[in-house]
């Protein structure tokens, strides 16, 4: 496959993603037996991640999606986030949870835990395929994690670097 960088260092298979995958969507099953539940995934890197995710649980569920955006300052710093597309199913009651690719300073999940919340739903929680704790800035732990990874630069499987690389169905890290 053309390479966006050669610098790109093999990191996870299809293979292991598929297992992980499948590892969490018995959790979430075990959990959620029998409940009203939507999956709220946010654009455009879970595209990947929910699709395999809600082909492999076998419970009912409403999928929803939601885009939003950090806004960066005019010095180019990170300014805040804001939606650029918002959740359309109605989640009041329901039990939502979040479907992350990846989690890394916080602030996106954050701002969508806020933004769920205030629509009332019966419970909340976070799935993440990846998870990077030691990026963090701001305290908040997804409840159910694919893998824990160190502090890497990761594309594919909707992962991206500078809008590239989403497609690829391995994931790798990028070599500075
Ligand atoms: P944060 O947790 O608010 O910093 O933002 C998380 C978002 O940043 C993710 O949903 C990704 O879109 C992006 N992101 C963070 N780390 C990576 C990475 O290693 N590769 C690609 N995108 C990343
Ligand atoms: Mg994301």
């Amino acid at each position: 496959m053309a390479q966006i960088k050669d610098a790109m260092v093999p990191y996870m298979t299809r293979d292991e993603i598929q297992d992980l995958v499948k590892k969490l969507a018995r959790e979430i099953e075990a959990d959620y037996q029998g409940l009203d539940v939507v999956l709220i995934c946010p654009l455009k890197g879970s595209v990947p991640f929910a699709a395999d995710l809600m082909r492999t649980l076998r419970i009912a569920a409403q999928i929803d999606f939601v885009q939003l955006s950090n806004v960066p300052s005019d010095r180019g710093e990170y300014a805040g986030v804001e939606i650029v597309k918002d959740i359309g199913t109605s989640i009041t009651g329901k039990h939502v949870l979040i479907v992350e690719e990846i989690i890394d300073a916080g602030r996106t999940l954050s701002f969508l835990k806020n933004r769920i919340l205030a629509s009332g739903p019966a419970s909340l929680k976070v799935i993440t395929l990846l998870d990077k704790p030691s990026r963090r800035v701001i305290n908040i732990k997804p409840d159910y994690v694919g893998k824990t990874i160190e502090d890497r630069y990761v594309v594919g499987y909707g992962l991206d670097d500078d809008g590239l690389g989403r497609n690829y169905p391995d994931i790798y890290y990028l070599k500075h």
